[in-house]
């Protein structure tokens, strides 16, 4: 007998197994209840009594050793096919990938924040509008080109019914919604009738400034202008006005910043100028606040216009203003704004 537990001692000392199916088959051979182990324990009683305590003793660690050894198998062997396939339970799980705000809505959000701390609220309008909130409200002389088919985009039932081809229509709403003093900002997208390129498209963006007020000067709106560029651009932002045209304003004044890429010193950006083109600005034309109700000797008040995909261009060094409206998840993932 005790030959016999030996020899069993060796065999299971000695087994190996590639697969759980073996050390599966290795179990029920040895431990199961028609296995070698249990007809050893059931010769028991064959054995005589004096060497019935070393057989007893010998068949018990037989059987600890045979189930050591399948337990000890399956661990290696799990642990093994775990690594195989990759799973590793102990690892921490995949973070959830954050997304990031569009190029876009970080600068107008930035815009809109720069604005906000001068007392201005936000104000929205529609995207479809009639002529006179796109134009006429506006003091655009009939014959305006800007009017003209080439810019405009017209629904062809009702040439009255167009896509609004700029921001300044809200201030038709807000003069005439409003109560005054009247501080609003208005950013919002715009559509022009333009071939699409690196440098126009047919849907963009633009955030308007108006402010209508008692004794409001053409003073504060250059302090505007000024503390804009500074917080936007950088404290060494300077500003430059240049004499311009806008039938809804009078004066009217298109703005430079110097370049932030050369300090002003002149580089490709710039095209060698050291100022970089803005916006468009002015005080409210007379004519537009009597067109809509308001009394030019006791009111006046400045307006003005910028292209958010021109400030964000800028801004980033990005060079086609398409890469705005593909939504490439390469280009969007590298705009994160501080604190989100
Ligand atoms: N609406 C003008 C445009 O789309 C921009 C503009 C210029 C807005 C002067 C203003 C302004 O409010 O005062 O080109």
């Amino acid at each position: 007998m005790l030959d016999k537990i030996k020899n069993l001692l060796d065999e299971l000392n000695g087994f190996s197994a590639t697969t759980l199916e073996e050390i599966e088959q290795f179990r029920i051979k040895h431990l199961s209840k028609k296995g070698s182990i249990a007809s050893l324990f059931a010769d028991f009683k064959t054995v005589p009594n004096e060497e019935k305590k070393a057989v007893g003793q010998a068949l018990n660690e037989l059987k600890t050793v045979a189930m050591d050894k399948v337990n000890a198998l399956k661990e290696s062997f799990t642990g093994a096919e775990f690594g195989k396939s990759g799973l590793d339970l102990t690892l921490s799980g995949d973070p959830v990938k954050l997304g990031s705000r569009h190029p876009l809505s970080l600068v107008r959000n930035e815009i809109t924040e720069i604005f906000a701390r001068l007392g201005f609220t936000i104000s929205e309008g529609p995207e479809i509008e009639d002529d006179w909130h796109n134009f006429s409200a506006l003091n655009f002389p009939e014959e305006h080109p800007a009017r003209d088919m080439q810019d405009t985009f017209f629904i062809e039932k009702n040439p009255d019914v167009i896509l609004r081809t700029h921001t300044s229509s809200v201030q038709v709403h807000d003069l005439q919604e409003m109560e005054l003093p009247i501080r609003c900002l208005t950013p919002g997208r715009v559509f022009r009738n333009e071939a699409i390129s690196a440098r126009a498209h047919c849907i963009f963006h633009q955030i308007e400034a108006l402010y209508v007020d008692e004794k409001v000067s053409f003073a504060d709106l250059k302090q505007t202008l000024t503390y804009f560029a500074k917080e936007f651009f950088g404290e060494k932002t300077e500003i430059r006005l240049r004499p311009s045209y806008f039938p809804f304003t009078e004066p009217s004044a298109e703005v430079d910043v110097t370049c932030s890429l050369c300090g002003g010193k002149g580089c490709n950006v710039c095209k060698g100028t050291g100022w970089l083109e803005i916006l468009g600005c002015g005080m409210v034309d007379p004519n537009v606040l009597e067109l809509n109700g308001i009394d030019s000797k006791k009111y006046s008040g400045f307006a003005l216009g910028m292209g958010i995909e021109r400030i964000t261009m800028l801004k980033y060094g990005i060079k086609d203003l398409r890469l705005f409206f593909e939504n490439d998840i390469r280009f969007l993932e590298q705009f994160t704004a501080a604190g989100f």
